[in-house]
């Protein structure tokens, strides 16, 4: 059943892909919550294909996908799909998205995949067999520090809302590391994690096809994935933090120390904004 599984799933994954890289060049995007979350006919037509390609192999499994959502029935075999991560990138023709597949049994992911179908890169994990980029295993970096830390960020749709919120913490961790990338894509910011290319990653409001198939990446390559509070992930929660372990506790630390600051800054914008209006 395993390997039945991951069979499906990779080639789910690459039928994604392929659309990724036919679409690529004609791109028609229309908008979904707001005018910069975007939605195009790569996402749609790939999650098509995934879907496709593991209802004609297990009918009765359920999927819950980013475009069209949960399938009605409940099953202990679970699929959560983001078709396309990296939306806004792909609209563009920059050159970092991916498509995100995981398989959960009884609500606990099994396996996990995220190809970028551009740089042919297949991360792959399996619980409790380690994580690999295009068959070869995979571990999360050895840097020991914040401060010698690269990280990455993204942040959610409601971004120019609560811009303030959100850049604080971009604030804190500027000032405590080396560097920190906001790529666009949480699925692959995560497998980058998985293969030591950051050391880690938070975010707040994503959702469990964002980070489900990376989450198994970044632990099953020796990593470790929480919510920002250090508790165990809840993979519907929306906030995550990510690292290669080492340096976890200074991460969550840091969110910690930030959070009051970064509440009055928002408040703040508030009352400027009603002032105003
Ligand atoms: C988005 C990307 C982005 C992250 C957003 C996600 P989408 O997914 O992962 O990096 O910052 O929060 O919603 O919409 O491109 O699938
Ligand atoms: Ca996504
Ligand atoms: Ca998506």
């Amino acid at each position: 059943m395993a390997s039945e599984i991951e069979n499906l799933a990779l080639r789910a994954a690459r039928a994604a892909g392929r659309i990724h890289l036919k679409r690529l060049s004609r791109i028609n995007i229309s908008r979904k919550s707001n005018s910069i979350d975007l939605v195009t006919e790569a996402d749609r037509e790939a999650e098509a294909a995934i879907i496709e390609v593991i209802h004609r192999a297990f009918p009765t499994h359920a999927i819950l996908a980013e475009e069209s959502g949960a399938t009605a029935h409940k099953s202990d075999h679970q699929w959560i799909v983001d078709p396309l991560d990296g939306t806004t990138n792909f609209a563009h023709g920059f050159p970092q998205f991916c498509v995100s597949i995981a398989y959960q049994h009884r609500g606990r992911t099994e396996f996990g995949v995220v190809y970028d179908a551009l740089r042919k890169e297949c991360f792959t994990a399996r619980r409790g067999h380690g994580a690999r980029l295009n068959g070869k295993p995979i571990h999360v970096s050895t840097t020991d520090s914040l401060t010698t830390s690269l990280l990455a960020t993204g942040f959610p749709y409601d971004r120019r809302e609560r811009r303030r919120f959100y850049l604080c913490f971009w604030e804190a961790f500027m000032m405590r590391c080396q560097g920190v990338r906001r790529t666009g894509a949480a699925a692959l910011d995560l497998a980058y994690v998985s293969c030591s290319r950051t050391d880690g990653f938070w975010e707040f409001g994503l959702k469990a096809w964002d980070v489900a198939a990376g989450a198994l990446l970044v632990e099953e390559a020796g990593g470790r994935v929480t919510n920002m509070d250090g508790s165990p992930l809840d993979l519907h929660g929306g906030n995550i933090v990510a690292s290669n372990r080492r340096i976890h506790a200074e991460i969550v630390a840091t969110l910690d120390e930030t959070r009051p600051e970064a509440e009055r800054r928002h408040a703040e914008m508030l009352r400027e904004s009603h002032a105003a209006a």
